[in-house]
C-alpha cells in the first residue's frame, strides 16, 4: 500500500535553532544553527558529551526552556505549522499535547505524598479538561499500558521500583496523547536490566501508538537497539547526523569516531569506556573555528578558523573540513 504524502510530512521540523543563556549578563550560546526533522514513528538519538546541548534543545522544542533562556534564531514547526515559542501563555496548548518529555530521576519528579494514580491523573483533568473520575480511569488506563496493574495506583512513589518510577513518568507524558516523546536520559539512574526494560517499552510504546521518539543519552551503546537515526552533538551543534547502522560501522566525524571507539566490547577484550582525551568546551570561551580542534587527533589548519557547515555526506550529514572537498 502506498502512504499518503501526509503520512510522509515531517512531524517536527527543526530549522536553523539557536539558543542563549544569560549568565551574569553574558550571553552564552548553549545550542547554535540545529536542524533536524522527524516522521512519525521515527526514533532519533541524539548523543555528546555533558554540556553539548541535548537537553537545551529538548527544552527548546517542548517550550520548556528556563527563564534565562531564550531561542535567538531558528524556528520549530510541528506538523508544518511553526510554534509560538517566544510566549509562554501562547506555547500552553501545544506543550505536552504535542510533544512530551520523560526526564531522568523520576523520584525527583514525582510528588513524594501523593498517590500516583492522582499523579497521572492530573494532567488528564488539567490539560485535557476530564472530570475526575474520568482522569482517574484514564490514568488506569495509562498505568495498564506501561506495564503497571492498575491496583498499584494506591501506591507512594516511595513503595515503587526505580523502573516502576520511571514506568510513571512514561505514563504522565502519555497522558494528553502526544504524537512525540523525548527521552532525557530516561533510563540513565537504572541498572542495566530496568534499564533494558524501560527502552524496550519505550520502543513498544512507539510502535503501538506510531509515537516519535527523540532519545536524548551520553551513551553511544543505548541507541543500537533503540533508534533508527542518530546525530551527534557537539559544543551545541549538531556535527554528524546518519542512520545507526551505518554511523556505527563507519563513523565520518573524528569525534563520533572516538565516540564510537569508546564503547566497552568484551568480544574484542575492551571491557572499560575509554574517555576522549580532553575537555569539553568551555561555552564562556568557545575555541574557534571548530569547536572539536583542540581535541582533534586529524585538525588541519583551517579548523582552527573556520566553523565547518553540516553537509550531507553520503546517506547523512557531516560537519568536519575533512569532508568537505572544496578545503583540500
Ligand atoms: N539554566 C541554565 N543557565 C545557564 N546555562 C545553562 C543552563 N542550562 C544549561 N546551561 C548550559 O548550556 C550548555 C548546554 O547544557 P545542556 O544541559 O543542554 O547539556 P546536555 O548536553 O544536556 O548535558 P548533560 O549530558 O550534562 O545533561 C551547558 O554549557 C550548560 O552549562
Ligand atoms: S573540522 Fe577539523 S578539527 Fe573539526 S573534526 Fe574535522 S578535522 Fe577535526
Ligand atoms: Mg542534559
Amino acid at each position: 500500500m502506498r502512504a499518503s504524502p501526509l503520512e510522509n510530512a515531517f512531524l517536527l521540523e527543526i530549522d536553523r535553532l539557536s539558543v542563549v543563556y544569560e549568565l551574569k549578563c553574558v550571553p552564552s550560546r548553549a545550542i547554535e544553527n540545529i536542524s533536524f526533522a522527524l516522521r512519525r514513528g521515527e526514533a532519533v538519538a541524539l548523543v555528546g558529551e555533558s554540556g553539548s546541548g541535548k537537553t537545551t534543545t529538548a527544552m527548546a522544542i517542548t517550550g520548556l526552556l528556563s527563564p534565562n533562556a531564550s531561542i535567538c534564531a531558528g524556528e520549530i514547526r510541528y506538523r508544518g505549522v511553526r510554534l509560538p515559542v517566544e510566549s509562554d501563555a501562547a506555547m500552553r496548548p501545544h506543550r505536552w499535547r504535542e510533544t512530551s518529555v520523560v526526564f531522568q530521576g523520576a523520584m525527583n519528579a514525582l510528588n513524594p505524598v501523593q498517590r500516583i494514580v492522582k499523579q497521572i491523573a492530573e494532567p488528564c483533568m488539567l490539560r485535557l479538561g476530564l472530570p475526575r473520575k474520568d482522569a482517574i480511569s484514564r490514568a488506569k488506563e495509562l498505568l495498564e499500558l506501561v506495564g503497571i496493574p492498575p491496583n498499584r495506583g494506591a501506591a507512594y512513589p516511595h513503595e515503587l521500583s526505580g523502573g516502576m518510577r520511571q514506568r510513571v513518568m512514561i505514563a504522565m507524558a502519555l497522558a494528553c496523547h502526544p504524537s512525540v516523546i523525548i527521552g532525557d536520559e530516561p533510563t540513565t539512574a537504572l541498572d542495566v536490566i530496568t534499564q533494558a526494560q524501560i527502552l524496550r517499552l519505550l520502543g513498544e510504546l512507539r510502535k503501538k501508538l506510531n509515537l516519535a521518539l527523540i532519545l536524548i543519552t551520553h551513551d553511544l551503546s543505548v541507541v543500537a537497539e533503540s533508534c533508527d537515526r542518530v546525530m551527534i552533538m557537539y559544543a551545541g551543534r549538531i556535527v554528524e547526523e546518519g542512520n545507526v547502522p551505518e554511523v556505527f560501522a563507519k563513523p565520518k566525524h573524528p569525534y563520533t569516531q572516538l565516540l564510537v571507539e569508546s564503547i566497552p566490547n568484551p568480544a574484542n577484550g575492551k571491557r572499560m569506556i575509554r574517555p576522549i582525551p580532553g575537555d569539553p568546551p568551555n561555552l564562556l570561551n568557545r575555541p574557534s573555528g571548530c569547536a572539536f580542534h583542540p581535541r582533534c587527533p586529524s585538525a588541519i589548519e583551517i579548523c582552527a578558523v573556520e566553523v565547518p557547515e553540516l553537509d550531507k555526506c553520503g546517506q547523512g550529514r557531516v560537519a568536519c573540513h575533512l569532508h568537505d572537498s572544496s578545503k583540500h
